[in-house]
């Protein structure tokens, strides 16, 4: 299944996917970042995939960004359209055009914690455990349907940093194992809110 992923950053749950690719049968057509100095471009280009670079600050509204956005993605007319770690809020119309085919992975235990700082969120709350979950995109942020999540431990003298270390480690089997599931043809949104993976809500 032909894939494009979106990065903003690291790119080191892009870099899983790309050393799943062929396990999980998906071919990775671009990456695109909105940020010039992401780390991720260079795992893109490392792995002979094509990398591009739309730079959010060169356009005045998130409309024109997200314009120049699809019409990139269309380029390479993907079946799956996969968020690693990008860190821009997308229009209705974006969302509106990819919905059902698009994966995100957030630091958090869904619906506890949408947005940033959730690892500190975690800690703050006093919570035993926390993780990561893959979700399908939709209009509310980090709301849409959670398709699989992965918890982990948190120990005494855990940190912001040492929780996000955790937990980034386990995003890396979760999303690719998440896509594996789509590119399957198994995994479908059936609401804002419901998925199903082999016609079972999840
Ligand atoms: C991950 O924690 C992901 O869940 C969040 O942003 C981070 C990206 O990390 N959305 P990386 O760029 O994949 O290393």
């Amino acid at each position: 299944m032909n894939g494009v992923v979106l990065i903003s950053g690291g790119g080191s749950n892009l870099q899983s996917i790309i050393d799943n690719a062929d396990d999980i049968n998906l071919s990775l057509k671009c990456v695109i970042s909105n940020k010039p100095s992401a780390y991720g471009l260079k795992r893109a280009t490392d792995a002979n995939i094509q990398s591009c670079v739309i730079d959010h600050q060169l356009f005045d509204s998130r409309q024109d960004f997200d314009l120049a956005l699809m019409s990139l993605i269309d380029d390479h007319q993907p079946e799956i359209v996969i968020l690693a770690g990008f860190m821009r809020i997308l229009t209705d119309e974006f969302i509106n055009k990819y919905q059902g085919k698009m994966l995100n992975i957030h630091p958090s235990l869904l619906p506890k914690y949408p947005g940033l700082n959730t690892h500190q969120k975690a800690l703050d709350a006093n919570d035993s455990v926390h993780g990561a979950s893959v979700h399908f995109v939709t209009k509310t942020l980090d709301g849409g349907a959670v398709v699989a999540q992965k918890e982990v431990e948190i120990n005494a003298g855990d940190t912001a940093q040492t929780l996000a270390e955790k937990v980034l480690k386990q995003e890396h089997v979760l999303f690719p194992k998440a896509i594996h599931w789509y590119t399957q043809g198994r995994l479908k949104l059936l609401n804002d809110t419901t998925a199903t993976l082999d016609g079972q809500v999840i």
